[in-house]
C-alpha cells in the first residue's frame, strides 16, 4: 500500500525536486500539497508550486496556498539562495491547474480528519506555520496522523545563522509548536542533507533522463549550484527537501535515531536552534528523531527512477 502524504512546500529548488518524486514514486500517494510563505512570497511559493505541477503532470491533486507570514517575526526570504522567483533557472510555465479554495491549513486538516487514523503522513520542506495553525486549529490532528517527516533544523549546526537552519528561524516560535506536540516527528535536518549534494555524476544520470522534467532539474541545479557556491561555499549543492521525501518512501535510505529535540526560542546567538540531547537512553516518551546517516546512491536512484516514471 502506498503512503497517503500531504507535501507542505515553500518551492525553491529542493522543494521542487521533493514535489517531482512524490509524484513520481509509487510508494507514495500525494493526497494534497500545500504552500507557505519561506524561500520566496506566498504569492510566489504558490504560483512555483503550481509551475511543477503543470510540468509533472499533476492532476487530481489538490494544491492550496497557506500561511503569508510567520506567527510572530516578519516575513524573511531566501532570495540569495533562491532567486527572485524563488525558483529561479528554468522558464516556469503559466499555471493550468485551480488552487483549491481552502487555506492550506483547512486542507490539511480536512484530509488528515477524512482519512483513517494513523494513515496520513505530514512532510513539511519549509517554515512551519501552516502545521502549527493546523494543530492548534484542530489538536486531534496530533493522534490523527501517522508522523510528520520534515526538512529543517540540524544537530550540528545551522545555515541561516551559526546555529539555526532556514525553515526553523524563519518561524521558530511555529517550530517549537510542531516540535513539541506528541506526535511522531523525525526532523531530517542539515546532518542528513548536507550529505544529499548534486555532484556530476549525479547530474549527469538526470541529464540521460532526457525528459522535460528531467531538463527542469537539470536546470534548478544549475541555478542551485551557482547560489550555493557564491552564498555558502558549497562545491556542489545540498539537496535538501527530497530528503525527507525520500525517507518516508524508504526508510532503508537513511539511519534514524530517536533523540530528544527542542527549539530555541530566547538565546540572541541560538535563536531557531534545533537542540538535540545525546546524553543517554530517550525517554520512554520521547517521539522526536533525527536523521543521521545517508545512503547517497539510494538516494539519488530514487529521484532518477521517479523522473524516469514521470516521463
Ligand atoms: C531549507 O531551506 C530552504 O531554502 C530549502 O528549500 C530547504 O527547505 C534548507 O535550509
Ligand atoms: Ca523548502
Amino acid at each position: 500500500m502506498p503512503r497517503k502524504v500531504i507535501l507542505d512546500c515553500d518551492p525553491g529548488h529542493d522543494d521542487a525536486i521533493a514535489l517531482l518524486l512524490a509524484h513520481g514514486n509509487p510508494e507514495i500517494e500525494l493526497l494534497a500539497v500545500t504552500t507557505v510563505h519561506g524561500n520566496q512570497t506566498i504569492e510566489k511559493t504558490t504560483r512555483n508550486a503550481l509551475a511543477v505541477a503543470e510540468i509533472a503532470g499533476i492532476t487530481g491533486v489538490p494544491f492550496a496556498r497557506g500561511a503569508h507570514r510567520p506567527l510572530v517575526r516578519e516575513v524573511e526570504v531566501a532570495e540569495s539562495i533562491h532567486g527572485d522567483s524563488g525558483m529561479d533557472g528554468p522558464v516556469l510555465p503559466e499555471p493550468s491547474l485551480e488552487l483549491d479554495e481552502r487555506h492550506a491549513v483547512d486542507l490539511i486538516i480536512d484530509t488528515i480528519m477524512s482519512h483513517e487514523p494513523g494513515t496520513v503522513t505530514l512532510i513539511p520542506t519549509g517554515a512551519l506555520t501552516n502545521i502549527a495553525l493546523a494543530v492548534r486549529k484542530e489538536p486531534r490532528i496530533a493522534e490523527r496522523v501517522a508522523e510528520v517527516v520534515l526538512m529543517g533544523g540540524g544537530y550540528h549546526g545551522g545555515n541561516w545563522s551559526a546555529a539555526a537552519e532556514f525553515n526553523i528561524v524563519i518561524d521558530p516560535e511555529a517550530a517549537h509548536i510542531v516540535f513539541n506536540e506528541a506526535w511522531k516527528l523525525t526532523m531530517v535536518g542539515l546532518d542528513l542533507t548536507h550529505q544529499a549534494l548534486a555532484t556530476p555524476d549525479v547530474v549527469q544520470a538526470i541529464a540521460e533522463v532526457g525528459t522535460k522534467p528531467a531538463q527542469f532539474v537539470l536546470e534548478l541545479l544549475e541555478f542551485f549550484s551557482k547560489t550555493y557556491r557564491e552564498a555558502q561555499g558549497f562545491e556542489h549543492p545540498p539537496v535538501h527537501d527530497p530528503c525527507a521525501v525520500a525517507l518516508v518512501i524508504d526508510p532503508s535510505v537513511m539511519s534514524v535515531v530517536r533523540v530528544p529535540l527542542d527549539v530555541e526560542l530566547t538565546g540572541s546567538l541560538t535563536l531557531g536552534m534545533t537542540v538535540a540531547d545525546f546524553r543517554g537512553p530517550a525517554p520512554d516518551d520521547c517521539t522526536t528523531h533525527a536523521a543521521t546517516d545517508l545512503d547517497r546512491e539510494k538516494f539519488w536512484a530514487l529521484i532518477v527512477d521517479a523522473l524516469r516514471r514521470i516521463g
